[in-house]
């Protein structure tokens, strides 16, 4: 009994620490864009700059991970995982101040999140 209940601890913390979080999200968004998405939406690409306004323009964080899903990367949308839509959706919206860093983006929330730019989103 007692090496059982040791045992559930043990599994308890792993799931503990490998639960998805924020900062995971946008690490793994942040590997997706440079991969995906930067050398056509950093200068000298042929995309445009991905930036707040631009985002917000999409109202909802589910109409711009659609987006991405849908045409993104440009002529080749849909090549990606959900999960890596998801991801890269969330850190373009951590990295443009319009979502809080502790905000984790999911398939269930996003309808709920209105794209607003406040002063304190970066230019860019
Ligand atoms: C091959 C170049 C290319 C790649 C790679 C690419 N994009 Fe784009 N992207 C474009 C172009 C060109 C447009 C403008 C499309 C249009 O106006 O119809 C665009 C538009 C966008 C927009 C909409 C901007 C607006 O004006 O509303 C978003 C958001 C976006 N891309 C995100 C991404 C993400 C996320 C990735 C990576 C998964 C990505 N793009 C990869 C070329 C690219």
């Amino acid at each position: 009994m007692r090496i059982t209940l040791r045992f559930v601890g043990v599994l308890l913390v792993v799931s503990a620490c490998a639960r998805p979080n924020p900062e995971m999200q946008q690490a793994l968004g942040e590997t997706v864009y440079a991969a995906y998405c930067q050398s056509c939406h950093e200068a000298p690409g042929t995309g445009p700059r991905l930036t707040p306004a631009i985002l917000a323009s999409r109202l909802t964080a589910d109409r711009l991970y659609t987006y991405n899903q849908q045409q993104m990367p440009y002529d080749a949308g849909g090549i990606l995982s959900n999960e890596d839509y998801l991801n890269v959706t969330a850190w373009l919206l951590y990295r443009a101040s319009l979502i809080e860093s502790n905000k984790m983006l999911t398939m269930r929330n996003m309808d709920e999140i209105t794209l607003i730019v406040t002063e304190t989103s970066p230019a860019q």
